[in-house]
């Protein structure tokens, strides 16, 4: 069994992009009078109390959630995902942080629904609990599964009224999770060529983190947009969690505005004049895309050398 357990890492700066993105997407989905399920396929505890113990001890809400949370002037997907992450803390102070399901639990409407699977007993257990605080007509709306998420997703697919989003953010602790994402995004595609599929990757020193994203881009046929945040540079000792990736097949047409907006501020309040993001897409030509990465001037100040660049990661923005 595994070991990974998300309190350790909830409201990072991963978690930040990540759920930038999926707020955006599911705001997307829910503006037209049509209803879509929500399909999670490693969804995690739900809900994570940032003053536990786990979250004390790696501290990495302080360098993402919290360092967001009082600035000011956020761009407007940031404002919708904080207004979010406020409802999971009615008193105002800053104490739980809201997983993937929580953020659609807000999100969906009556007509909607939510799939959610978790393998880990404990996260599944949690995830109930987590349910449990939500009125029951959500509860009524969820369906969770302790079960293989890239097993059991197959059976559900295509949703019925032929609209939806499906998150994929695995722990990547087996090297097989990358291999295994490439699978069930064939395989989901085949069976529901319409939805929208958001894929979480992390930026580490893995050779297969770094195929991930190409490979995804090389699915034939479709349509992407692919951002990636970094907040420092990868470590000599080829441990830690640089940055990560959203990599989005079918994406609403609004997402790319919307982060290109926003990234720029997102990095420069993470992470200073380390803070650095890249936006492709799948219509950006690829001379656009081979530029070596680059923040925009707004998120790294001029009068500094430019430090050393990740290889793998190219930018078209910036
Ligand atoms: C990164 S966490 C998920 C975080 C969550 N999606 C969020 O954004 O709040 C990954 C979760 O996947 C679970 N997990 C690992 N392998 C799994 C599998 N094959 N199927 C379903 N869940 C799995 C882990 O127990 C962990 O809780």
């Amino acid at each position: 069994m595994f070991s990974y357990r998300h309190a350790f890492h909830a409201g990072n700066h991963a978690d930040v992009l990540k759920h930038i993105v999926l707020v955006q997407i599911l705001e997307h989905l829910r503006q037209k009078d049509k209803p879509f399920w929500y399909f999670d396929t490693h969804a995690g505890a739900g809900r994570y109390d940032l003053s536990g113990a786990w979250a004390r001890k790696t501290l990495e809400a302080d360098t993402g959630i919290a360092r967001l949370w009082q600035a000011p002037k956020p761009p407007a997907a940031v404002a919708r995902y904080l207004d979010a992450v406020r409802a999971c803390n009615p008193d105002g102070q800053l104490r739980s942080y809201p997983g993937s399901p929580w953020l659609a639990w807000q999100l969906l409407g009556e007509r909607d629904r939510l799939r959610l699977f978790e393998w880990h007993a404990t996260e599944v257990h949690h995830l109930h609990e987590a349910m449990r605080q939500q009125p029951r007509e959500v509860a009524r709306r969820t369906m969770v599964y302790a079960a293989d998420g890239f097993v059991g997703l197959k059976a559900l697919l295509p949703p019925p009224p032929r609209r939806g989003v499906i998150l994929i953010d695995p722990a990547y602790e087996d090297k097989n999770d990358y291999r295994r994402v490439m699978q069930t995004v064939r395989e989901g595609l085949e069976r529901f060529a319409t939805g929208c599929y958001a894929v979480w990757y992390p930026l580490i020193q893995r050779r297969e983190a770094q195929l991930l994203p190409e490979k995804l881009s090389r699915l034939p046929g479709v349509e992407w947009l692919h951002a990636s945040l970094l907040v420092g540079d990868p470590k000599l000792s080829g441990l830690g969690l640089h940055g990560s990736g959203m990599f989005v097949i079918n994406p609403p047409y609004t997402l790319r505005a919307s982060l290109q907006e926003a990234l720029p501020w997102v990095a420069q309040t993470l992470a200073g004049a380390n803070g650095r993001y890249t936006l492709q897409s799948s219509d950006a030509p690829r001379r656009e895309a081979r530029r070596p990465i680059a923040a925009p001037s707004s998120a790294r100040p001029p009068a500094k050398p430019a430090r050393p660049r990740p290889p793998r990661i190219r930018s078209s923005e910036g």
